[in-house]
């Protein structure tokens, strides 16, 4: 720690979206930010961030000397991650890392702070941050679990484009642009398909079983947050073209018999959840409306209609917030009570 204090910072990724997003929680939430490093690729060094009034210069990661940085919010993709990672750390940083590079390594906490906050003691220099669509599920599953235990989980998900990073963005938002303009539509490069107007089950590669690299990460990195090694999930999860905030539809088997209003109680009164079900009256949480906010907002919890302890529910959370930037700092705060 640097004096007063004041923690020393660097972000790797800083010109991403994800990295971006970082800089505006961490000023939201007056973390005591003293040294900031932006870090990127050589394609982005020079540019300069605004952050609480300062201007930062973006450094080259390759080039970077790590030395007199505390924490190093890393979102730039699993092979900088696994590049300089441990330099950081061997630097005396603690490194919170976004990608899926260290998830699964059992010497590396995978913290969602509502969730297992204490498994952050344990860390070794790095801290994994889940994959978006893991971390709005298993905020929702938390209380439901802890009251009813959980038996099975199968989750559908609707997945933003910004989930694949700005070219996400930006090609969902040419090729609705060209398809409106009754235009040739541009070649997909960041998605199998062209993404407007259409869902595409299909998110990272296919695995030999059928299921893809974002639906295992569901099923593995539940059972780890959760410390429920055997928990049966699976996991369909789809691309659609909206450009942020991840929707769910959570089927969930319980243990012990439930009532749904005692669920919807619970669920308001859980860190990290917020509660809209009035579909009677239309409100039921949006990706839209979700947007830009810090909940995992929580609605349509509803019994199955043939299975008395099977329980209904749809969550909707922004990917770039709770799904990334704001779990990281909410790490972050976590490593300074320390
Ligand atoms: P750059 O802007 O220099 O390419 P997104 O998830 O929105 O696609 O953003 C990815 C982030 O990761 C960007 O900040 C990008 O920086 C950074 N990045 C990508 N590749 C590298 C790399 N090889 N070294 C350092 N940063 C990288």
């Amino acid at each position: 720690m640097t004096s007063d204090a004041m923690v020393s910072i660097a972000v790797v990724g800083a010109t991403g979206a994800v990295g971006r997003e970082i800089f505006e929680v961490l000023e939201e939430r007056n973390f005591p930010v003293g040294e900031l490093r932006a870090m990127a690729s050589h394609r982005s060094a020079g540019k300069t961030i605004t952050f609480d009034g300062r201007q930062v210069e973006v450094e080259d990661v390759a080039k970077a000397d790590f030395s007199g940085v505390d924490i190093a919010l890393f979102s730039a993709g699993s092979s900088v991650s696994r590049d300089y990672a441990h330099e950081f750390v061997d630097a005396g940083a603690v490194v919170v890392d976004n990608t899926s590079a260290f998830r699964m390594d059992p010497s590396v906490p995978l913290v969602v702070p509502e969730v297992n906050s204490h498994a952050i003691a344990d860390h070794q220099g790095i801290i994994a941050n889940p994959n978006c669509s893991t971390i709005q599920m298993v905020v929702a599953l938390k209380p439901i679990a802890d009251r009813y235990g959980l038996n099975r989980v199968v989750v559908s998900t609707y997945q933003s484009a910004s989930g694949a990073g700005q070219s996400g963005v930006t090609e969902l938002m040419e090729g609705v642009r060209a398809k409106v303009a009754g235009e040739q539509e541009p070649t997909p490069s960041t998605f199998a398909h062209p993404l407007a107007f259409d869902a595409l089950p299909h998110i990272d590669v296919f695995d030999a079983n059928g299921y893809t690299r974002e639906e295992l990460k569901m099923v593995r990195e539940t059972r780890k947050i959760m410390e429920t090694p055997k928990l049966e999930v699976s996991a369909t999860c789809v691309r659609i073209p909206v450009v942020r905030s991840h929707s769910e539809a959570v089927t969930v088997d319980l243990e012990k018999d439930f009532d749904v209003e005692e669920v919807r109680r619970l669920l308001a009164e859980s860190p990290g959840v917020e509660v809209m079900d009035e579909p009677e009256k239309a409100r039921y949480p949006l990706a839209r409306q979700a947007e830009g906010t810090d909940p995992c907002w929580v609605g349509r919890i509803r019994r199955d209609v043939a299975r008395h302890r099977t329980l209904h529910f749809w969550v909707v959370s922004d990917n770039l917030r709770k799904g990334a930037a704001l779990n990281a700092v909410q790490i972050a705060e976590e490593l300074i009570e320390e």
